[in-house]
């Protein structure tokens, strides 16, 4: 009896030896880079994103940007036979996504060990390591910074942002500009973003940043869905949506896409009607509360959020709306902020990155709805983005010496399109009086 209970104990530790990858789910799954040509391309491959579920990880542009896009050991053969038939080249990115996370992973660990000085935002730092360092800076400046919390994630996490500002927010002649990071839970390298532009503004500010301090107010959110990026990483690397549970609507899938959950054309265009898709809506607008919360700092500041930006991994692009195709009344405008900030961030570039591409969402991508993006514009911020940061054509495992460089480049961004909406801000509040 004893050898009997013993035997499966010992069979189930070599196949835990054998088998005890972290990413086992995505084994044999490949990553295909695939080179638009052309809008129909784009439209093909969309086309195929639904209908073999594919998991599009980068969205090409046409003649600039490959498609970066996952597919299952099961669809691989319709998947390339569908691209072969249009003659849509194509080429393999990684063979074995289970086999390049793990190398990733070990990458990540060896990288920790050479920067142990490393900053909380030149890393990829856990819900509670964020939490921990926004209530630090708060306690360390109390006159310049207000820690929120703005309530609780579906998993009851505390979902917390920062005010900045040299006037406690009582300056009504101040534009605010409102950052949010993570709303999708696997685009790791957004939230750096975040706590770098914090960083920026209130632990090492330089000279010729004195007046984004001085004469903006700020609000930086730097992990909008906690639930989802700590699932991340303990289960599921490429985790997008919320962790949300309502079985009364369906037992069996978690989450919505929480870009995807906002009350503008709520369940119309770009949106999957699986509950276990990565673009599902859920069954209501606000249905979770992490939407909730950012629609709440919206109304909260309406009259003075000049600028939004909903930060994202990757694709090189600022984006506006609407996702219906309909552009808002000021679009020059939005075009004009959105390429002043494009192109200060293309001025620091590495070489091998691909240059910004600005404009309406639905023109250079695809159609949507109930985005962040889309919400902010629809409620009256005259400036409302989504930002898709550089990926390096690496999908969302950016490797970590890059962080920098993006927190870096992408403050030159925030910088000049704060400085140029708080323009806007002045002409639009002396036509006003
Ligand atoms: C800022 O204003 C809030 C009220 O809106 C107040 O509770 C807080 O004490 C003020 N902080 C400082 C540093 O004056
Ligand atoms: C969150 O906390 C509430 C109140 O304590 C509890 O009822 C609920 O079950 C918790 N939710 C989760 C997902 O743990
Ligand atoms: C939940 O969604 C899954 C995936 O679409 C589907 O297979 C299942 O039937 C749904 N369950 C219910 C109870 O609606
Ligand atoms: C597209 O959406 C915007 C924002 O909700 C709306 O104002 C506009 O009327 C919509 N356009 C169409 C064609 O429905």
């Amino acid at each position: 009896m004893a050898a009997m209970k013993i035997f499966p104990i010992v069979i189930a530790l070599c196949l835990g030896v054998v088998s005890a990858g972290k990413h086992d789910i995505y084994s044999g799954y490949t990553t295909y880079k695939v080179s638009l040509r052309d809008r129909s391309d784009q439209d093909i491959l969309h086309d195929l994103e639904l209908k073999l579920d594919l998991d599009v990880w980068q969205h090409g542009l046409p003649g600039n940007v490959d498609a970066i896009v996952m597919v299952s050991p099961q669809n691989k053969d319709d998947f390339i036979n569908q691209l072969d038939e249009n003659e849509i080249p194509h080429s393999v990115h990684l063979e074995d996504i289970a086999k390049a996370f793990e190398e990733h992973d070990a990458k990540m660990e060896s990288w920790r060990k050479t920067r142990k000085e490393r900053k909380v935002f030149e890393d990829y730092p856990r819900y509670s390591e964020v939490d921990e360092y926004l209530i630090n800076i708060a306690e360390q400046y109390p006159d310049l910074v207000t820690i929120v919390d703005a309530g609780l994630s579906f998993e009851n996490r505390s979902i917390k942002y920062l005010k900045i500002s040299t006037t406690n927010f009582t300056d009504n002649s101040k534009p605010i500009y409102f950052l949010d990071a993570t709303i999708h839970a696997r685009e790791w390298v957004t939230t750096p973003v975040a706590l770098y532009s914090i960083y920026r503004l209130v632990e090492d500010l330089r000279d010729e940043d004195r007046d984004l301090r001085e004469d903006i107010d700020w609000i930086i959110l730097p992990i909008v869905n906690p639930d989802g990026y700590e699932y991340t990483h303990t289960t599921e690397r490429l985790w997008r949506r919320t962790r949300s549970y309502y079985p009364e609507i369906n037992e069996t899938c978690y989450g919505v896409d929480a870009n995807r959950n906002f009350d503008v054309n709520f369940n119309t265009v770009g949106i999957s009607s699986d509950p276990c898709g990565n673009t599902y809506p859920g069954h209501l607008a606000f249905s979770d509360p992490e939407t909730r919360i950012v629609r709440d700092i919206m109304f909260e500041y309406l009259d003075r959020i000049q600028l939004y930006l909903n930060v994202h991994s990757q694709g090189y692009l600022i984006l506006y709306g609407y996702g219906n195709l309909t552009l808002p009344e000021n679009s020059i405008q939005i075009f004009h902020v959105g390429s002043t900030m494009g192109a200060a961030i293309d001025a620091h570039k590495l070489p091998e990155a691909g240059f910004y591409r600005v404009g309406n969402s639905a023109m250079l991508l695809y159609t949507s709805s109930g985005s962040a993006q889309d919400y902010g514009q629809a409620v009256g911020i005259p400036f409302s983005y989504t930002l898709e940061l550089p990926g390096y054509g690496f999908g969302h495992q950016v490797p970590p010496e890059y962080i920098n460089q993006i927190n870096f480049e992408t403050w030159e961004g925030i910088a000049a399109s704060a400085r140029l909406s708080k323009l806007y801000y002045e002409a639009r509040t002396k036509t006003n009086v």
